[in-house]
């Protein structure tokens, strides 16, 4: 039986994350985080100490590590690792790489009735063909409000406005770069997760009923 693709894009700190864990759950699909596997690279990339500027080097590295695993660790999650990953993620390189990941890891056998992948490029570029595209939308501002709160609640130093000095940037360089820009995607359904997120649950179980 032919396995479902739902596809997830939007911005940092949009809740795609929440919103593709309770799909997963919910439909018994794979979750497949692609910012995972981004900052896999840029974790990667730092601990070797390697110099973005050396193409050949960045090669070596991505030769020599033949799985990234969707195994998820916090310490991939800090602000330090999220620049530098929107940072690695520009590169076409990295981009090729991480894309033939997420194609091979749909391609595995699995007793799951198919896939939800989350990131910025995902219904635009790497799965074009899905069943569901959704596109979540949320302002810098309150996505900022969020964060803040999530480090605050992890016991973490926040300070607001410098967390949304920092969503605002990674935006921009989503947004700007010429390789596979954070855009909506064709045939993409918005989905506005400002308010409750049951409101939110609720359009999304309505769209995957219409599939
Ligand atoms: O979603 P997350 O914040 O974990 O992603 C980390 C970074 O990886 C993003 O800021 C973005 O620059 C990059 N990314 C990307 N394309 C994707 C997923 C993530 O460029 N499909």
């Amino acid at each position: 039986m032919k396995k479902i693709i739902i596809t997830i894009d939007g911005p940092a700190a949009s809740g795609k994350g929440r919103i593709a864990k309770y799909i997963a759950k919910k439909y018994n699909l794979l979750h497949i985080d692609s910012g995972l596997l981004y900052r896999k690279v840029a974790k990667l990339l730092i601990d070797y100490k390697i110099d973005l500027n050396n193409t050949n080097q960045v090669k070596k590295i991505l030769i020599k590590t033949k799985k990234l695993t969707l195994r998820n660790n916090k310490n991939l999650r800090n602000e330090q690792i999220g620049k530098m990953t929107s940072i690695v993620a520009k590169m076409n390189l990295i981009r090729n790489y991480v894309n033939k990941h997420q194609i091979m890891l749909t391609t595995k056998k699995t007793k799951k009735k198919g896939f939800v992948v989350d990131g910025r490029d995902i219904g635009s570029v790497v799965f074009k063909n899905a069943d569901l595209k959704l596109f979540v939308d949320v302002k810098a501002s309150v996505r900022a409000k969020r964060r803040h709160k999530q480090l605050i609640d992890l016991g973490e130093k926040s300070i607001y406005a410098e967390i949304l000095k920092e969503i605002k940037l990674r935006d921009k360089q989503d947004i700007a770069r010429s390789n596979s820009p954070l855009v909506v995607p064709k045939g993409a359904n918005i989905i506005d997760n400002s308010g409750l997120f049951n409101n939110t649950l609720k359009k999304i179980n309505q769209l995957i009923g219409q599939i």
